[in-house]
């Protein structure tokens, strides 16, 4: 499967640009910071990034512009997984084709991490060439998306081992994975100078990507490779958790990703050629094996 062109061009971007941030914080206790950068610099697929970046190009933004918003967002996702995994969460061992960071540091330490890559996204934000009123702005959204994604997170923990009907699931879906996903372009589109109609046209984008996304996360827990998805798979199952798989059956939840993708690009439409990195993403997001 071809990575777009804007995914390799982030994944090529980000190591050094969270490395080079990660660096320029204050010294940190060694276990820590070695935990953080284990969460952080470890071959993520980098979306959220590549989602702040397409979405500022179609708004006019440069990439320099939208870098702090890239990096705030995938410091929250990096630190998002750190507490899933955990043993209180959804106890895995394996993340990203690596040992988790509590398998590596511990769980104080892995918590730790979690806490001060939350607390690190937000001043990434405040690092940047954007006017005063847009970071405040873009820091009040991706406030609002990390308190969303906790909450979905304590509602998918909720869920565990109950029969969620379609709404319930849909509304952990889009508070976990969703909130981040769509603040991610938002973030984006709010470094640039788009109007409110184009805003809007990336918002109904992001919000069907959203959802598809985490079906798609949902479908490769049941038929991915765990050496592939670097993670354990088939442990929604184990621990029946509520998914789309196990609502809808596979192919049921493996088309509804395919009609979220189609609304999400048919959002697109009035924003023409330059929405093109952004169409290539939703295509891999809903085919992708990893
Ligand atoms: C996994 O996200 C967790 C979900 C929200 C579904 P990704 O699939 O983006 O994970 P990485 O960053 O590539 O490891
Ligand atoms: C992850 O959902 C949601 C967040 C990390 C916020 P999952 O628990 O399905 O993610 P994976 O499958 O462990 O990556
Ligand atoms: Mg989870
Ligand atoms: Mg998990
Ligand atoms: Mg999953």
């Amino acid at each position: 499967m071809k990575t777009p062109e804007l995914l390799a061009a982030t994944q090529a971007r980000m190591p050094q640009a969270l490395e080079s941030f990660l660096s320029r914080q204050n010294p940190l206790a060694a276990p820590l910071s070695a935990a953080m950068r284990h969460a952080v610099m470890n071959g993520g697929k980098r979306v959220r990034p590549a989602l702040v970046f397409g979405a500022a190009l179609a708004a006019g933004a440069s990439g320099a512009q939208a870098l702090p918003a890239a990096l705030a967002v995938e410091l929250i996702h990096c630190y998002s997984l750190v507490h899933d995994d955990l043993p209180c969460m959804d106890n895995d061992d394996l993340r990203r084709g690596q040992p988790t960071c509590h398998k590596v540091y511990g769980e104080a330490t892995a918590l730790l991490a979690g806490d001060t890559l939350q607390a690190l996204a937000f001043l990434s934000l405040t690092d940047s060439p954007l006017a005063p009123a847009v970071q405040a702005a873009q820091l009040a959204k991706l406030a609002h998306a990390a308190a969303d994604m906790a909450v979905g997170q304590a509602l998918d923990l909720a869920g565990e081992g109950c029969a969620l009907d379609l709404a319930a699931l849909e509304r952990v879906h889009r508070h976990k994975t969703g909130a981040l996903i769509r603040a991610s372009v938002a973030l984006g589109a709010m470094a640039g100078t788009a109007d409110e109609s184009l805003r809007q046209a990336l918002d109904t984008y992001a919000d069907c990507l959203g959802l598809a996304f985490q079906v798609h996360d949902d479908v490769l827990d049941v038929i991915g490779d765990t050496q592939k998805i670097g993670k354990t798979a088939g442990k929604d199952e184990a621990v029946a958790k509520s998914t789309y798989p196990a609502l809808l059956g596979l192919e049921a939840a493996q088309a509804l990703a395919v009609r979220l993708h189609d609304e999400a690009v048919a959002a697109l439409a009035p924003l023409g050629a330059v929405a093109d990195p952004l169409r290539e993403l939703a295509d891999f997001l809903v085919t992708r094996d990893h």
